[in-house]
């Protein structure tokens, strides 16, 4: 997977610098070519020999090198296909999350529009220091990669979270990001998550145990993957893409049908309720003497079919000659649904397709404790109008998401 690939190596100045050339090592084994920038701090711990003999490349340090005639910061970040900064200090995080850049490293990470791994590492209490957090919030939010550090004995003596997370990790990360398939590139996808909240009345309502995991795994893929993504969801998310926060079915419904027009691609994948309360007290209501109480529910209106519905009579329109007029017609998304089942999976979610008229349908079983609500895993079946099931066996939601948009754009 790495061989012939450009992986750039950031090194900063904390005590875990001296891990970094087995990582260089790691990659080199597999044919990569590995290139290092260090701050002036990082040559404290590691020497520049040791990086230039196991990257067998020269290492960058100065910002103005006056032998060269091109500005440095730029083509390191040319040349790489992807850069990994590991350890990364709680200065140069706050750094990069502020657009400073007073060294080669911050600079070429200024200039650099590919993915970036951060790998942060040091103290406990400068982790959880509340301008880093906040710092780190910002990378997330603009598209970095942060490997979280793990909790454990410190070198500074102290125990906690600040450690580097393992060499491994960040590999298989690496390998992750240089083997995404842009196949979802110039294409915008809408994904819903999440469970919908139903008020009854200023502090009650109905709601159910969806995560919204399966949706946040679809909707980060999908942007990997090159697309211009929306996730419309119940829950509080950062993400690099366009977020829009709802609350009930007929939020969401709103926010959906206002993406139909522009989208190419657009996924059910919320727990929306089927029913909600008739009417909404406009106040706390009253515990009352009596030992039951009744609230009255009325059905909610079903997205996934009403979205297939405006689909269908776009087909219509173009069937029956509306292009005469000279306006092109239309593309109409692809319509994708989701199928939570606990009994009869399969048979159920062959009715289900038929009477909702999506285009696939992702069915899964969610009275296995493994898999499904809440998990980081699962294991789903891809049906398609035309009949076609591909089932994809166990793995983690971001893997089920990848293999869903294979299926469907592959
Ligand atoms: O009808 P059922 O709830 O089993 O179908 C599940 C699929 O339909 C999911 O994709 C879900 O997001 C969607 N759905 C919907 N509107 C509803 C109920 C479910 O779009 N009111």
């Amino acid at each position: 997977m790495l061989s012939g690939k450009n992986i750039l190596i950031g090194i900063t100045g904390g005590i875990a610098a001296y891990k970094i050339c087995e990582l260089i090592r790691m990659y080199k084994r597999m044919n990569a070519n590995v290139r290092v920038v260090c701050t002036p701090n990082a040559l404290n711990f590691v020497t520049k020999l040791t990086l230039q003999n196991l990257s067998q490349n020269d290492v960058g340090v100065e910002e103005f090198n006056i032998e060269q005639y091109k500005p440095e910061h730029i083509s390191y970040a040319d040349e790489a296909d992807i850069m990994v900064i590991a350890p990364a200090t709680a200065n140069t995080i706050g750094k990069i999350a502020n657009g400073i850049c007073d060294n080669l490293l911050t600079s070429v990470v200024c200039a650099f529009n590919k993915p970036i791994i951060i790998a942060p590492a040091m103290n406990c209490g400068m982790w959880e220091n509340e301008f880093v957090q906040e710092n780190i919030m910002k990378l997330v939010n603009a598209g970095f990669y942060i490997m979280e550090p793990e909790s454990g004995f410190l070198a500074c003596g102290y125990e906690g979270k600040g450690r580097l997370c393992s060499l491994d990790k960040i590999y298989d990360k690496t390998v992750e990001l240089l083997s995404v398939n842009k196949i979802l590139s110039g294409k915008k996808v809408v994904i819903t998550s999440g469970g919908t909240i139903e008020a009854i009345d200023t502090v009650r309502y109905i709601s159910n145990y969806s995560s919204g995991k399966m949706g946040a795994a679809l909707a980060d893929v999908a942007y990997e993957m090159g697309a211009d993504v929306i996730l419309i969801t119940t829950k509080d998310v950062q993400k690099p893409y366009g977020v829009v926060k709802v609350k009930s079915a007929i939020d969401m419904k709103d926010a959906v049908e206002r993406e139909y027009d522009s989208s190419d691609c657009i996924i059910m994948a919320a727990a929306v309720a089927d029913y909600r309360a008739k009417n909404i007290a406009d106040y706390k209501m009253k515990k009352s003497e009596s030992n039951e109480i009744s609230i009255e529910l009325i059905k909610n209106p079903d997205i996934l079919k009403s979205l297939c519905e405006m689909k269908q009579k776009e087909a219509v329109a173009v069937g029956k000659g509306s292009s005469v007029l000279n306006i092109e017609p239309h593309k109409s998304p692809v319509i994708v649904g989701f199928c939570a089942e606990s009994e009869n999976l399969m048979e159920n979610a062959k009715i289900k397709i038929a009477k909702k008229g999506c285009d696939y349908l992702i069915a899964n079983d969610i009275s296995r404790k493994d898999i499904g609500f809440s998990s980081d895993y699962n294991e789903v079946s891809v049906i398609s109008k035309s009949g076609t099931i591909k089932n994809l066996s166990k793995a983690t939601k971001k893997e089920i998401a990848k293999q869903i948009f294979e299926e469907i754009y592959g």
